[in-house]
């Protein structure tokens, strides 16, 4: 059995679909926690009927309490899905490889808070979403995974983050199972997979484009 925690500051439609999509298809992935740094965040409400516990942190000593946490519960990842804080670099020393984000445009483009807005506003004919591994620094850390989204110049913004939206739902889950089921090492800037036998492994040769499922 594996444990995570998902960190989220607002809707929390990334943790929902990870919550439904473990107990759904990743049954030996358990969510024990939602934790949180505002008070009124949409995720809360979410935690409450999906019935999983959430913590929100205090606005002093924030991330020695997260610390304090994760030292109890020791979740294998540490899944942040819209936390809008940058994580402090001794924090990221502590659990480097474990902290995984997901982030709404195929970086390096558009990091930051507002990406949909920027890369829509740019008039990108391909965006996508990024899963990585977090670093000290904004959106930088080393890439786990990849996916693209081509996009029509007629869409309004609002088409635009529902398909990113559904990118994130239908992609994060199956990522995190197989970064708990699949060896990899993170060399420098580079994840690489070192034995991709094993369904769980199959996402990361969808990327590729070595695997068309
Ligand atoms: C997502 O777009 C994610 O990529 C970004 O924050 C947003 C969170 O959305 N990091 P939600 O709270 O999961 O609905």
């Amino acid at each position: 059995m594996y444990n995570i925690v998902v960190l989220a500051s607002g809707s929390g439609s990334n943790f929902e679909a990870i919550v439904k999509q473990t107990r759904l298809y990743f049954t030996d992935i358990t969510v024990s926690m939602l934790i949180t740094d505002k008070k009124n965040a949409f995720a809360i409400k979410r935690s409450e009927y999906l019935g999983i516990p959430y913590t929100l942190l205090p606005k002093h000593r924030r991330f020695r309490v997260l610390d304090e946490i994760i030292d109890t519960i020791k979740p294998h990842l540490i899944v942040l899905a819209g936390f809008m804080r940058i994580i402090p670099r001794w924090f990221v020393e502590e659990h480097f490889g474990k902290i995984v984000n997901i982030h709404p445009s195929l970086l390096p483009s558009f990091p930051g808070m507002h990406a949909i807005r920027q890369a829509y506003d740019y008039g990108v004919r391909v965006t996508g979403i990024t899963i990585h591994f977090v670093d000290s620094g904004v959106d930088t850390g080393p890439i786990i995974f990849q996916y693209p989204l081509m996009v029509n110049p007629e869409w309004d913004i609002e088409k635009l983050e529902e398909y990113i939206h559904r990118l994130e739902h239908r992609f994060y889950t199956p990522v995190i199972n197989g970064l708990l089921h699949c060896p990899y090492e993170i060399r420098g800037r580079k994840v690489i997979f070192t034995d991709n036998r094993g369904d769980a492994c199959d996402i990361f040769r969808v990327e590729r484009g070595e695997h068309i499922p």
